[in-house]
């Protein structure tokens, strides 16, 4: 098993570390850590959680919260929990088929139930539980009934709550209920910036200031809850060519999204591309029909255009997923039944459909790290990038007819999938 080497805490880590046994501080209810990504906040809580669990309590039961479990196991059991705390004479067996962790330390055992506050059934999964504490890691990107929900469980006397997250909107739950009002919720309250984290190197930080721009950069990198306006892709709408491509890179293999359209809307087909191990991304391709303009496709019309698109993309390069706005179910199966009768072989899934402002977030960190291209050909594509505006409110894309939505729709699904592993390539 991986060991973990700390180096030096920075004053705001060793707060988080020790505020639950300090006189001044040990009568609160809990902690909450935002602040800019990498600056050393979960580490500290995921390990300080644990430490005080143990302290106060014996035989109780507590919630260990991500955005999925899936989240939750990767960024925080398998890189800080299960290194960190068996060097610290804590012994982890885990009951899989549960998502819990028993953890035994100095004649001592308390269970810990990991919920994923995105994942379905979440809810069912909380009910019935009875916790002295819990911990929610990245606790912006949670529905707040969800959260509210797990805090309802926690009755056992003396329990705390354990809040992280990077900023998000103004407007923002997390910030209007907790962080703004911190005080009368008998909270602590510490904001982080890269500065507290000290195992950072200079080089590392600069790599990280080049990972966005415009509002994610005031919110990840500055650590700033700040609102987003106006032109969404600043840079591609003020140097498109930079971004456009005539000679088409080596791909590697490729994705297609697809977005259907209503009566007042276009589909969309957007083919994207990737460099090898995911260090470029190209968009290669595209299909659009708009409704209005060019009349409404029947069915067999739409699944004819599907088999065609595919079939050409196809003869080129490798299509490793086609990913469709799962609104549509019916659609959806009419696209894999053509696709089976032309004898291609591709199965048609649905579209993740992630929260729009972290794929928004995700084009912005692969523009601002200059990994991505558009093939000249891709009009609707280049024209809805460019166009792209917020609406006035809480990160929501202005989605009233008068811009392209549905080829960034389609863009969008055809990489949600592999975001994340496209962002660790830095
Ligand atoms: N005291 C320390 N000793 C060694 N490594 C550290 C220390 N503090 C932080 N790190 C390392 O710095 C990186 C960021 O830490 P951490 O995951 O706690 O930050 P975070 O604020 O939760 O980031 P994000 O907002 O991106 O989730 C990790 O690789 C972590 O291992
Ligand atoms: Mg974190």
């Amino acid at each position: 098993m991986a060991t973990f080497r700390f180096e030096k805490l920075s004053a705001r880590q060793n707060l988080v570390f020790t505020w639950w046994r300090r006189e001044d501080f040990k009568n609160l209810d809990g902690i909450i850590c935002d602040g800019s990504i990498r600056s050393g906040k979960t580490l500290p809580m995921a390990v300080s959680f644990i430490l005080w669990a143990f302290d106060t309590f014996d035989g109780e039961a507590f919630g260990l919260c991500g955005k999925t479990v899936g989240a939750f196991r990767r960024n925080v059991l398998k890189k800080y929990i299960k290194p960190i705390l068996p060097s610290l004479g804590y012994e982890i067996s885990e009951r899989m088929n549960e998502n819990a962790l028993v953890i035994r330390h100095a004649g001592r055992s308390n269970t810990f139930y990991i919920f994923g506050g995105r994942d379905e059934r979440a809810q069912d999964s909380v009910q019935g539980a009875t916790l002295a504490g819990a911990l929610f890691d990245e606790v912006a990107l949670m529905p707040e009934s969800f959260v509210n929900q797990v805090l309802a469980r926690c009755s056992v006397a003396g329990s705390k709550f354990w809040f992280n997250c990077n900023p998000e909107y103004p407007a923002h739950w997390f910030r209007q209920e907790w962080i703004l009002r911190y005080k009368e919720k008998n909270i602590l309250y510490l904001h982080f910036t890269m500065d507290d984290n000290l195992s950072l190197s200079k080089d590392v930080r600069e790599r990280y200031k080049r990972l966005y721009t415009g509002v994610f950069y005031k919110r990840f990198i500055l650590g700033l809850w700040t609102a987003a306006t106006g032109v969404i892709y600043q840079q591609i709408a003020d140097d498109t060519e930079h971004y456009l491509i005539d000679d088409l890179p080596q791909i590697w293999h490729c994705t297609i999204g697809v977005d259907f359209g209503g009566t007042k809307s276009a589909h969309a087909f957007v083919c994207t591309g990737f460099t090898a191990g995911y260090k470029n991304i190209v968009v290669l391709d595209e299909y659009y029909h708009d409704n209005v303009k060019e009349g409404r496709l029947s069915p067999a019309q739409l699944e004819q255009a599907f088999v065609e698109f595919v079939t050409r993309v196809r003869s080129k390069y490798r299509i490793v997923g086609i990913y469709a706005d799962s609104a549509e179910q019916t659609l959806i199966e009419g696209l894999q039944m053509a696709l089976i009768r032309a004898r291609i072989p591709i199965e048609v899934h649905n579209a993740q459909k992630r929260p729009i402002n972290e794929r928004i977030a995700f084009y912005n960190s692969i523009i601002s790290q200059d990994r991505f291209r558009i093939n000249r050909k891709c009009k609707a594509v280049i024209s809805a990038l460019q166009e792209a505006v917020y609406a006035d409110k809480n990160d929501e894309r202005l989605d009233n007819g008068t811009t392209n939505i549905d080829s960034l729709d389609a863009l969008e699904y055809s990489t949600e999938r592999m975001q994340d592993a496209i962002l660790q390539v830095v």
